[in-house]
């Protein structure tokens, strides 16, 4: 059968991952978040006390940072690895979430994550999220789909995960750091987040999970069997 590549973009918490999540699960295919790779940097960069506005300190550091990922045979699922140390829950914290966007904005912080989410493309079978996938990331993915909510569906929702895993956070400052984040991520020089021409849009606001995945599944398969 043939295999595609399928690339997931649009504003923060707009439903991106789990929409990417269960496509990989049903074509049996290889999930990716960058947007972990972003925040992976970010732990690395504010835990060593990098300034990432120094280019040659900067430099050094990323040559540095190793990013993996391992198989949880319990949990069925990948777990993302900074330098052999899981970092799963350390890349939610919002102060983490506070400063990413200022880390990925950065050019230098744009072109090693670039280089190191472009190779699991190479077998295609793959499905990326993020915000710069259908346009740099995998500018040939056979389908693109560029994901949007109302601001207030998507701070409630990321609200409940984020007290579902725990997370110690208010909605005031759930609200101000997805504001923040969108208007930082759609202006910066390099790479802004933006819908690629070719892209499929998706308004979720009033759209249950399951009618999308349906309909997003439906375009996946018409591509792969070219019918
Ligand atoms: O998907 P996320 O919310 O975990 O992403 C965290 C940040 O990383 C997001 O605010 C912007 C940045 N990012 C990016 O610039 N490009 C991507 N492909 C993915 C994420």
């Amino acid at each position: 059968m043939r295999k595609i590549t399928i690339a997931i973009d649009g504003l923060a918490s707009s439903g991106k991952s789990t929409l990417a999540k269960h496509l990989a699960e049903e074509l049996q295919y290889k999930y990716i978040d960058s947007g972990a790779f972003y925040r992976a940097v970010t732990v690395y960069l504010n835990e060593n006390d990098i300034d990432w506005n120094n280019n040659t300190e900067l430099e050094k550091a990323l040559h540095k940072i190793h990013i993996d990922f391992d198989y949880d045979l319990i949990l069925c699922k990948e777990n993302l690895l900074l330098n052999g140390k899981h970092i799963e829950s350390a890349i939610r914290e919002i102060h983490i979430s506070d400063l990413v966007s200022y880390v990925s904005a950065v050019p230098e912080v744009r072109k090693f994550v670039v280089s190191r989410l472009q190779p699991y493309g190479y077998e295609k079978g793959i499905v990326m999220d993020g915000r710069d996938i259908g346009t740099i990331v995998f500018p040939y993915a056979e389908l693109k789909i560029y994901m949007t909510a109302d601001e207030k569906v998507r701070t409630g929702r990321r609200y409940k995960e984020m007290k579902q895993k725990g997370v110690e956070v208010s909605e005031h400052q759930v609200t101000d750091n997805l504001s923040g984040r969108d208007l930082i991520d759609s202006t910066r020089r390099m790479s802004p987040l933006k819908r690629a021409d070719d892209a499929v849009v998706i308004d979720n606001t009033n759209m249950t999970e399951r009618k999308q995945f349906k309909y997003v599944l439906a375009l996946a398969q018409s591509i792969i069997t070219g019918v």
